[in-house]
């Protein structure tokens, strides 16, 4: 049986007659820049989020640069975050001045190590960028408390755990709302996906919600005046329609993943060589990735692929040892449970309508590797 790492034909499937004739609307209107929809979606994705502002932007790459922008990065300012996550979390504290630091992660959850933040800090230290790995919050309430004690900022990268949230002092928190700013992707493999790239970023805070929405459009609040530069980073309006026709199905489809999730981690309980993922138990996960720690994990990425088993490898080379941030000094060996990660991780297909047969099929596949 053929399983794929991600099913996008089978949702679009399951909701056409819904996004549609939505995104019909659009078109007949001809609004396509910032139309109603993007504000209706900020207004969404706000209240889900429990912020009280949205600015919709052009990717989640974007809602990370323009936050960043707005801490006016000095040269040799640094930006703590981790190394083991996408790209985009160290490139856009590069493209907006700063020199990310990168420290090292918790090997369970795969999320940023609190003490290593904390040992991370020096007097050039502006801002924390945590990201919330896979679809599950890192350890906020120690976070935070190194951040109030050393005045820091935090962004919240939460490009993978639109919804996920966090128990805190027995009240829930959402993903996003925590620090001075949350950052979501709506690239199509997200849980909350458009049809193309999209963005939004979540702050409590008005002058800095004005702020990051004169940044999206050349830095100007009225049209033609600058009161600095900016960018062209604005969410589409069929995006916008798109993702508000999804929305309703968000909390369903990210149920059906932390069922499937259970499903593999009771299949592989006790296994000799397959480790699952770890859920902080303060956590409400959305499994954007169901990842595994494996043995041999090359040959067994050969062995499923031949097998017609979607996997995929997040993250095969960690950002402190990228060829581009050569010059920051990082060696292999400078971040242990980082580079561990790296070399046995594995990402399984998850996504709401994979079906029993087809998680049966993974694990049966997984098996008969290591039999
Ligand atoms: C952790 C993380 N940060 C940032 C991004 C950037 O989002 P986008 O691809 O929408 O620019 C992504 C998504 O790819 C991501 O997974």
């Amino acid at each position: 049986m053929n399983v794929p790492l991600l099913d996008l034909v089978a949702q679009y499937q399951a909701i056409k007659e819904e996004v549609l004739p939505a995104l019909m609307r659009v078109v007949e209107r001809q609004h396509f820049i910032l139309g109603e929809e993007v504000g209706a979606l900020e207004q969404a994705i706000a209240a889900l989020s429990g912020t009280r502002f949205g600015i919709g932007c052009a990717s989640g790459t974007d809602a990370l640069l323009l936050p960043l922008r707005a801490l006016d990065l000095r040269p040799g300012d640094e930006v703590i975050t981790p190394s083991f996550t996408f790209f985009a979390t160290a490139g856009t504290i590069h493209n907006a001045g700063g020199t990310p630091v990168f420290v090292d992660i918790d090997a369970a959850t795969f999320n940023l190590s609190p003490a290593a933040v904390e040992a991370a800090i020096t007097p050039r230290t502006r801002a924390i960028v945590v990201v919330h790995l896979f679809g599950q919050m890192a350890a906020m309430e120690a976070i935070l408390a190194i951040a109030r004690r050393h005045g820091l900022p935090i962004i919240e990268d939460a490009a993978q755990a639109i919804g996920a949230r966090r128990q805190i002092d027995g009240a829930w928190q959402v993903a996003g709302s925590l620090g001075q700013v949350g950052a979501f992707s709506f690239f199509p493999s997200k849980n909350l996906g458009g049809w193309g790239d999209g963005g939004m970023m979540v702050t409590q805070d008005e002058a800095l919600a004005d702020r990051l929405r004169r940044l999206r459009t050349h830095g100007g609040a009225k049209q033609y005046h600058h009161e600095e530069v900016g960018f062209n980073s604005r969410l589409d309006t069929l995006q916008a329609a798109v993702l508000l026709a999804k929305l309703p199905h968000l909390a369903s489809w990210s149920a059906a993943r932390r069922e499937k999730a259970a499903r593999y981690t009771e299949a592989f309980a006790g296994h000799p060589a397959v480790c699952p993922p770890g859920v902080d138990p303060a956590n409400e996960h959305i499994f954007h990735q169901y990842t595994i720690r494996v043995e041999r994990r090359d040959a067994l990425v050969a062995h499923l692929k031949a097998r017609g088993i979607g996997c995929a490898v997040y993250y095969p080379l960690a950002l402190h040892l990228q060829p581009c941030f050569a010059h920051l000094g990082y060696g292999r060996g400078s971040l242990p449970a980082t580079e561990a990660a790296m070399a046995a991780v594995l990402s399984i297909p998850i996504y709401p309508e994979l079906t029993a047969a087809q998680q049966d099929a993974v694990v049966g596949a997984v098996n008969a590797f290591y039999q």
